[in-house]
C-alpha cells in the first residue's frame, strides 16, 4: 500500500504543524540539557554562538527538511527518493532517510530513561520524597532511582507505552490533538516559573549569566557542543521534522512556519534557562553541575522555598509533557514507513515499532544499574546511543540534507517549495551550500582529533576558507551536480 491510492494525512488546524513541530523542538533538550551545558560551558558566550548556530544551520536545514518532507509526502525513506527520483538523481540518497529513521529510533531508546527520571521525580514531588533532604541526599536518591532496574524500568517503560499510544491514534487524533494542549499548557506552567524565578533574589545574576558575552569564557568545545545542540534541539536529521511536514498543507509557507518554530525553541530554552538559574544562584549552588543539575539541585532548591513543592510538581509536569511532545515524534518517521510500505493499520505499527523501543530502551536502562560495567571504548550502552547520534548521525545527515539540497536537486524544486523571495532564496542557498556544511565538517574535524579548532584564534581562517569554498563550489557546481547526482 501506498500513499499513492489514499490521501496522506494532513494537519488539521492552521496551527496543527506550528504546534507539533515545536512540541518535537522543545524538549529535554531545552530544559534539562541547554541550561547544564550553558552552565558548563560558562554563561553568555556559548548562549551567543548558540543563537548564531541556530540562525546559520538549524533554520536552512529545518527549511529545507520540511520542503523535502512535503514535496516528497512521505517518511524520509520514501520522500527522500522521490525528490532525489524528481531531480534524475540515484536511490543511493534514501541511505540518507534511513539513517534519519534509525536516528530518531535510537534517540528515543535514550531519551525514554531521561523522560523516565522526570516522571518519577514527579511522582517522587507529589509523594514527598524530597522533605527535608539535603545536598547529599539529593545524589543519594538520584543514584537510588538508578540502582533499581525494575524501578527504573517501569518509568522509561511507561513513557514508551504512552508515546505509542498518542501515535498509535493517528495524525490528527493522536499527535495534533496532545500538542494543542500539552504545549500552551507548557508554556503557562514555564511563565509562572520565571515569575516564580524572579522573586526568588537570584534574577539578576541568572539574567547577567546568561546574557552576559564574555569573549574569555569561549571555548572551542564549547562552541563544537553549541552547533550540534543546534541539531537536537531543534529535532533536525532524525526524521522527525521532515515526516511532520509531509503533512503539511501545500499553502503553508515553509520560511514562516520555520521561523516561528525555531523562535518558540529558542525562546522556551532561554526562558528555561531564566527560570531555572535564579533558583541555582539564590540557594548558592554552582551552575556547571552537569547532567545532575536539574534533577539533583531543584528538587533541592525547591525544598527550601515556599510553596517550593508546588513549583516543584508543576516543573516536572511541564518536563514529562515537553519530553512526550518530543517523543511522539521521534517515532512518527517509523511509522509512517511502515503504514505506508508495509500495508500494517497505525495502530499494529505503532505497537510493533514500541515492542522493539521497548527492549531497546531497556537495555539503554541497564546501563545505569545491571549493566553499568559493560563498557565498550569507555561507554555504556546509553552513552553510546546517545554519541551516535548527536556526535555522528545527526550532522551527517545535515550535511548530506544540505548537500542534496544545494546541489543535487533541481534548483526549481527547492524554489517552488520554499517559496522565498530571490534574496532570501540566495541567502538560503548560500546557507545549504557553504555555511551549513562547513560549520558540520568543522564538528567532525575536531570530533575525529584531527585538528582541535581553536575558533577564538582561527576565525579570520575560517571566513577565507568559507570565501574560498564559495568561489569553488560556485565555479564547480555543475560538474559537483554530476558527481552527486549518485
Ligand atoms: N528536540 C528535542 C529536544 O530538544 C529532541 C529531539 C531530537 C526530538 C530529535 C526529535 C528528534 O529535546
Amino acid at each position: 500500500m501506498t500513499t499513492d491510492t489514499q490521501p496522506r494525512a494532513q494537519w488539521l488546524g492552521r496551527w496543527g504543524f506550528v504546534l507539533a513541530a515545536t512540541g518535537s523542538a522543545v524538549g529535554l533538550g531545552n530544559i534539562w540539557k541547554f541550561p547544564y551545558i550553558t552552565g558548563e560551558f560558562g554563561g553568555g558566550a556559548f548562549v551567543l554562538v548558540y543563537l548564531a548556530c541556530i540562525l546559520a544551520v538549524g533554520i536552512p536545514v529545518m527549511m529545507t527538511e520540511i520542503a523535502f518532507g512535503r514535496r516528497g509526502r512521505g517518511s524520509p525513506v520514501d520522500a527522500v527518493r522521490r525528490v532525489v527520483r524528481e531531480s534524475g538523481g540515484g536511490s543511493a540518497w534514501s541511505l540518507l532517510g534511513w539513517m534519519a529513521m534509525l536516528c530518531g529510533f535510537m534517540i528515543l531508546c535514550f531519551y525514554a530513561v531521561v523522560a523516565g527520571w522526570s516522571f518519577s521525580y514527579l511522582w517522587k514531588m507529589l509523594t514527598g520524597a524530597f522533605a527535608g533532604a539535603t545536598g547529599d541526599d539529593m545524589v543519594g536518591i538520584f543514584m537510588a532511582n538508578n540502582a533499581n532496574p525494575l524501578n527504573l524500568g517501569f518509568w522509561s517503560t511507561l513513557v514508551v507505552v504512552v508515546t505509542m499510544l498518542i501515535v498509535g491514534k493517528g495524525v490528527q487524533a493522536g499527535i495534533e490533538r496532545s500538542v494543542s494542549w500539552m504545549m500552551p499548557g507548557m508554556v503557562v506552567m514555564l511563565a509562572i516559573l520565571i515569575l516564580y524565578g524572579a522573586f526568588s533574589g537570584g534574577f539578576g545574576e541568572a539574567w547577567r549569566f546568561l546574557f552576559s558575552f564574555n569573549a574569555g569564557s569561549l571555548s572551542s568545545e564549547g562552541m563544537l557542543a553549541a552547533l550540534g545542540h543546534a541539531f537536537f534541539t531543534l529535532s533536525l536529521a532524525s526524521g522527525a521534522i521532515l515526516t511532520y511536514g509531509s503533512y503539511l498543507p501545500a499553502r503553508a509557507s515553509i520560511s514562516r512556519t520555520t521561523l516561528s518554530v525555531a523562535a518558540a525553541d529558542t525562546l522556551v530554552a532561554l526562558m528555561a534557562g531564566l527560570a531555572i538559574f535564579p533558583i541555582i544562584f539564590a540557594n548558592g549552588m554552582s551552575p556547571g553541575e552537569g547532567p545532575g543539575l536539574i534533577f539533583m539541585s531543584l528538587p533541592l532548591a525547591f525544598q527550601a522555598m515556599p510553596l517550593g513543592t508546588l513549583f516543584g510538581i508543576l516543573f516536572f509536569v511541564m518536563l514529562s509533557m515537553a519530553a512526550l511532545t518530543s517523543s511522539i515524534s521521534m517515532v512518527e518517521a517509523t511509522v509512517s514507513w511502515l503504514t505506508d510500505n508495509k500495508g500494517v493499520s497505525r495502530r499494529t505499527a505503532a505497537w510493533g515499532t514500541g515492542i522493539v523501543l521497548w527492549v531497546v530502551s531497556t537495555l539503554a536502562m541497564l546501563s545505569f544499574n545491571v549493566a553499568a560495567d559493560w563498557t565498550l571504548a569507555g561507554r555504556h550502552f546509553f552513552d553510546w546511543l546517545d554519541y551516535l547520534t548527536s556526535r555522528w548521525m545527526m550532522p551527517l545527515g545535515g550535511l548530506g540534507v544540505a548537500l542534496l539540497a544545494g546541489f543535487v536537486l533541481k534548483s526549481e524544486l527547492m524554489r517552488d517549495e520554499l517559496g522565498l523571495s530571490p534574496r532570501w532564496y540566495a541567502l538560503w542557498l548560500f546557507a545549504v551550500r557553504y555555511l551549513a556544511p562547513l560549520g558540520i565538517l568543522v564538528i567532525f574535524v575536531d570530533a575525529l582529533g584531527i585538528a582541535r579548532v581553536e575558533f577564538g584564534l582561527h576565525w579570520r581562517w575560517l571566513l577565507g576558507l568559507l570565501a574560498l569554498l564559495t568561489l569553488v563550489g560556485e565555479l564547480a557546481s555543475p560538474r559537483l551536480r554530476r558527481a552527486l547526482m549518485g
